[in-house]
């Protein structure tokens, strides 16, 4: 495989960007007034603008006539085909598959897989529609109030963002807790909060092995086991090993399927989703299913220059590899997107983190950004600080509806006015001379106002695409959530990486067993590790005896 670096295309994309460092956005605005039409584009709900950008027409060209060396067209092909692209682990990636039309045929290793995802939908719908209607009864004959979800990764993420993006939607008899973290803080909290009599548990986890989820699930089984023996209407599981869930205790009718071709991080259209299903109900759930599946469409068919995961993807390429922007920023103005960006970190990261291509050689680019944010107004009076003046180029995405779920006063347009006007100065910047025009207007002496105006100085030029919908609806939720898995897809076709495994968390995964056993152990031997771990071992030692001891001490007096 010909290294991305000595492609020629690359050699012409470094050119194109050391002409475009020296033009400033907010010149190219000034002599193209249809730059907005130019560089902006609808697509399953979804308004694109990525006018600022420090793009123009020959860069989105070329960028795309690098797509095309990847081979992007056949790649998403291979993708929607359920074509073992997972290459590492012999898989499909066909997340795709869950949110095809039921009439659709979409087949996996010679099998059509769509029976078994609608199966698992019909089932997922006749035990939901139950819980939201109060007709799933506890053992003591009360109907469940409290959903409480035990996963980790994206089986916690996907339906937690979800869940809370479409509060609006949601069945508001039933309460919804997301456990995650071992630490003990988490289950506790929530099971502080419930009553066994009419909580339901989910287990969600793919594998049934994920040390963080099995002991919540142990935890939240023996709390359970204090007050009842039957715990078959109180314990569910999600999973592709019904056979380990079953050994933990649950039913086989209690056990929803999800299957190996799904990725965690892409598993929210899946069972997975269950707990969004008993939250907004499978109709709902549906229209986000729909919106998914019209960015499918959309990603499947358009022209790469009028595509619009690929045109992000490409984007982000252009600031990673030619501008060495080491960051995404992802700024929801929603309030009920808040946990979008922490979604979007597993997505992303875990995707796109790897520096080993396709072939296990070693990349000599930069590959997955570091995606992180938060939602707006609020990082405004947190980071923007850092976007508009800082040292690093920061590419940002603002996410933002025109209608408010709960449309207040003048509320939503003071959002939306903030959202624009900092997509606005990040691209505009400040001169000394505007800044000093500004002092000396505001009554401002000369010479103060020279002073001041050197550090009012703002660089501008700093690129950020604007999503705009019509209001945060299932539908276009997963419109938006499709566009950023296929964003991710296409930057790893690009890196020539794969976008689907997650080799070094299984590594993490051994040496905290392999700790986990060391700190148990009585005998404190500590085993041969390097100094930093043993000294660590050695504090965390002495501070624990020290606490048993000083709980053994007597009373004083
Ligand atoms: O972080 C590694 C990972 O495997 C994720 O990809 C996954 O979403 C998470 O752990 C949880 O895995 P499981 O659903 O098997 O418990």
């Amino acid at each position: 495989m010909t290294s991305l670096t000595d492609l020629p295309i690359w050699d012409t994309l470094k050119a194109h960007q050391a002409r475009m460092a020296n033009e400033h956005m907010r010149d190219m605005f000034a002599q193209d007034a249809k730059r907005f039409e130019r560089f902006s584009l609808e697509a399953a709900g979804l308004l694109l603008d990525y006018s600022k950008n420090r793009i123009n027409t020959d860069t989105i060209n070329t960028l795309c006539e690098l797509a095309l060396e990847c081979q992007l067209p056949e790649k998403i092909a291979a993708l929607l085909a359920g074509k073992p692209i997972n290459i590492t682990e012999k898989r499909a990636a066909l997340h795709t598959a869950l949110r095809r039309n039921p009439g659709d045929q979409v087949f996996y290793g010679g099998i059509d897989v769509m029976p078994q995802v609608q199966a698992e939908l019909n089932k997922m719908e006749e035990m939901s529609d139950k819980i939201r209607a109060g007709l799933w009864y506890g053992y003591a004959g009360q109907p469940i109030t409290d959903i409480v979800n035990i996963g980790i990764g994206g089986s916690d993420l996907g339906p937690l963002m979800a869940s809370q993006a479409l509060t609006p939607y949601s069945n508001k008899n039933l309460r919804f807790h997301f456990v995650s973290n071992v630490d003990g803080t988490s289950i506790k909290h929530t099971l502080d909060q419930v009553l066994p009599e009419t909580t339901l548990f989910i287990i969600s986890s793919k594998s049934f092995q994920t040390i963080e989820t099995l002991t919540n699930a142990n935890t939240a089984k023996r709390w359970f086991l204090q007050y009842a023996s039957d715990t078959s209407r109180h314990f569910m599981a999600v999973t592709a090993h019904p056979e380990r869930a079953q050994a933990f205790g649950i039913e086989e009718d209690s056990i929803l399927r999800i299957w190996d071709w799904v990725g965690g991080r892409f598993s929210i259209w899946s069972a997975i989703g269950f707990p969004l299903v008993c939250s907004i109900g499978m109709h709902r759930f549906k229209e986000f299913l729909a919106g998914a599946r019209a960015m499918d469409a959309h990603f499947a068919s358009a022209p790469l220059t009028q595509n619009m995961p690929v045109l992000l993807g490409l984007i982000g390429v252009w600031y990673v590899n030619f501008f060495d922007s080491q960051t995404q920023a992802i700024l929801p103005y929603n309030e009920y997107l808040k946990f979008f960006p922490r979604y979007l970190k597993q997505l992303d990261m875990e995707s796109n983190g790897k520096t080993r291509d396709i072939e296990g050689g070693a990349v000599d680019y930069a590959t997955g950004p570091i995606v992180w944010g938060e939602i707006g107004c609020n990082g405004q009076h947190a980071f923007h600080q850092l976007l508009h003046q800082g040292s690093h180029l920061t590419p940002a995405d603002f996410i933002i509806p025109c209608q408010s779920q709960n449309p207040i006063h003048n509320h939503h347009a003071i959002l939306f006015a903030n959202c624009l006007s900092q997509s606005q100065a990040l691209m505009l910047g400040k001169t000394e001379e505007e800044a000093y025009i500004e002092l000396r207007d505001a009554g401002m002496n000369e010479f103060d106002a020279r002073t001041l105006a050197k550090h009012k100085v703002i660089p501008g030029d700093k690129p950020s695409n604007t999503i705009l919908f019509d209001k945060l609806t299932p539908e276009r939720l997963g419109a938006l959530l499709a566009l950023y898995e296929h964003k991710a897809f296409v930057q790893g076709v690009i890196w020539g990486i794969n976008s689907f495994d997650q080799m070094s968390v299984e590594f993490g995964k051994g040496l905290s067993q392999a700790n986990l056993e060391a700190l148990e152990e009585e005998n404190h031997l500590l085993p041969p590790r390097d100094s930093s771990t043993r000294g660590l071992f050695a504090h965390y030692r002495g501070l624990l005896d020290q606490s048993t001891v000083e709980q053994q001490a007597p009373e004083d007096g």
